[in-house]
C-alpha cells in the first residue's frame, strides 16, 4: 500500500501512515500533529493538545459552557483580577501541602471534580483517573454518569474516592446508588444540586451529543437506564436528564438523603450564603462552591467572587471546597486565602486523560501541586494555615 510520511518538527519523529488512514490512524496522526508526546508545562496548554486528538463531539461536550459561555470565561477572569501581596523572608525551606478533609489526610488541597463520561477521553476512562488520584494521594469524585461502574472504580483506589450523586425521580434508583457507594467504600457523597435540568449547551445541540455505542452510563445498567442515545436536534444527555432527573427537588430531598446515607454529605453547586446555611442546618458535612464549570446557567457570578459570602455564612461549620476555572497554583492559593479548604479541578483532568491516560492525569495533578508549592514559597507560606486573606489585593467588585 502506498504510504506518506509525516514529520513532527518538534520531536523529529517520523510516523508512516497508509494513504487512507483508518480512524485509529487518524487519531495518532492528530496526536503527532498536536505534539502530545511533548513534555507538558502547564494545565492551560493541554486543552489544545487534547482538542487535536479528540473527536469534535467529545471535545465540545467537555469544553463547552452554557449559552454565551460568559460564566465559563468569568471563572478564569476573576482569578486574574485578584492580585497577590507576597510576604518576604519567612523561611520557606520546608513546605507542607497536606490537608485533612472529612477526617482523611491527603497530600494536597487539590482534588478531582466529578466529570461524566471519561470513556470519551480514554479507553481506561474513570479507572485511569482513579489510579492517578491514588498515586498522588488525593481524592477523585466519581460521577453518577461515569462510563465505569462505581464498583470497578473502587477496585482501583478504594481509599481515595467520593461519589457524586444525581437524584433520579425514581427514589429507589437513587437509594440504590447511595447504598452501593457506601458498600464499595466511598468516603463521602457529593450531592449536586445545580442540575434539575441540563443547561443549554449549544455546541452539544449542534453536534446532537450522544455516547458512541461502546459507552454507557454504567452505574445505571441494572435499571436499563445506561444509554445516552441521540436525540434529534437536541443533546441526548439533555433529553436523558429531562426524562429521569427530579425537577421537583427541594431541601427536603437533602433530609431524605441524610436519612439513608451512611456517609458524610457535601452539597455541590452552592452560589449563595443562604443556601450554604440551609445545607448546614440540614446536616451537610460541607459545601462545594460551584457553578458547574459554567455549564448550567450562564452569566452567574464566578465561584471565587462568591466564596467570601459563603465562608461568612458557614460560620466555621463544615468543609468549604470550590471549583471552576482553577488552572494555576496561584488560583489555588487565592481560593485558600479566601477561606476554601481545598479546590477541585474538572476539565484539565479530561485533557490530560485524553492525551496520556493515567500517566497524563498524574502529571496534570503533579504540575498543579508543584505550582501551588512554588506559589507558597514565593509568597512566604510554609503551610496551608499560613495562606491568609492579607496575601490578596481584591478587585473593587469583591470588596
Ligand atoms: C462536569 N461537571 C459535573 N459535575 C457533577 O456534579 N456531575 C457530573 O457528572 C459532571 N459532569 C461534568 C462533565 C464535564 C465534561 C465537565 C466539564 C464538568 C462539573 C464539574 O464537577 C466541575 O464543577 C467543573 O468542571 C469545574 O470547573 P473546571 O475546573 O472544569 O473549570
Ligand atoms: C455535565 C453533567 C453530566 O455537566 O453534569 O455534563
Amino acid at each position: 500500500m502506498p504510504s506518506s510520511k509525516i514529520t513532527n518538527t518538534k520531536t523529529k519523529s517520523t510516523v508512516t501512515l497508509p494513504e487512507s488512514p483508518s480512524e485509529g490512524d487518524r487519531q495518532s496522526l492528530k496526536a503527532v500533529k498536536a505534539g502530545s508526546g511533548d513534555q507538558h508545562i502547564n494545565l492551560i496548554d493541554w486543552e489544545e493538545k487534547a482538542r487535536a486528538v479528540l473527536p469534535t463531539m467529545a471535545y465540545d461536550y467537555y469544553a463547552s459552557g452554557a449559552t454565551d459561555e460568559i460564566t465559563l470565561k468569568r471563572n478564569r477572569q476573576v482569578y486574574s483580577e485578584i492580585l497577590l501581596r507576597p510576604k518576604m523572608l519567612c523561611d520557606v525551606s520546608y513546605r507542607d501541602l497536606s490537608v485533612k478533609l472529612l477526617g482523611q489526610t491527603i497530600a494536597m488541597p487539590i482534588l478531582v471534580a466529578p466529570t461524566a463520561f471519561q470513556g470519551l477521553a480514554h479507553k481506561d476512562a474513570e479507572l485511569a483517573t482513579a489510579r492517578a488520584a491514588r498515586s498522588v494521594n488525593t481524592i477523585m469524585t466519581v460521577s453518577t454518569l461515569a462510563n465505569s461502574s462505581l464498583e470497578e472504580v473502587a477496585a482501583e483506589a478504594p481509599q481515595h474516592l467520593w461519589f457524586q450523586l444525581y437524584v433520579y425521580k425514581d427514589r429507589e434508583i437513587t437509594k440504590e446508588l447511595v447504598g452501593r457507594a457506601a458498600a464499595a467504600g466511598y468516603k463521602a457523597l457529593v450531592v449536586t444540586v445545580d442540575s434539575p435540568i441540563l443547561g443549554k449547551r449549544e455546541r452539544d445541540l449542534r453536534n446532537g451529543f450522544h455516547l458512541p455505542a461502546h459507552l454507557s452510563a454504567k452505574n445505571l445498567s441494572g435499571q436499563g437506564l445506561d444509554e445516552i442515545g441521540s436525540s434529534e436536534k437536541n443533546s441526548g444527555l439533555a433529553a436523558y436528564i429531562a426524562s429521569l432527573y427530579d425537577t421537583a427537588l427541594t431541601w427536603e430531598m437533602l433530609d431524605w438523603i441524610m436519612s439513608i446515607a451512611r456517609l458524610p454529605v457535601l452539597v455541590k453547586g452552592i452560589l449563595r450564603g443562604e443556601d450554604a446555611k440551609e445545607a448546614m442546618s440540614r446536616g451537610a458535612a460541607g459545601v462545594i462552591v460551584s457553578n458547574h464549570g459554567g455549564r448550567q446557567i450562564d452569566t452567574t457570578v464566578s465561584t471565587i467572587e462568591v466564596l467570601p459570602e459563603i465562608v461568612a455564612a458557614m460560620e466555621g461549620r463544615g468543609e468549604i471546597l470550590i471549583d471552576g476555572g482553577i488552572r494555576r497554583g496561584t488560583d489555588v492559593l487565592k481560593a485558600l486565602a479566601l477561606g476554601a479548604k481545598a479546590v477541585l479541578v474538572g476539565r484539565p483532568i479530561l485533557w490530560a486523560l485524553a492525551t496520556g491516560g493515567e500517566a497524563g492525569v498524574k502529571e496534570c495533578l503533579t504540575i498543579l501541586r508543584q505550582e501551588l508549592d512554588l506559589t507558597m514559597a514565593l509568597s512566604g507560606c510554609a503551610t496551608l494555615a499560613e495562606i491568609t486573606p492579607d496575601l490578596l489585593k481584591l478587585p473593587l467588585h469583591m470588596k
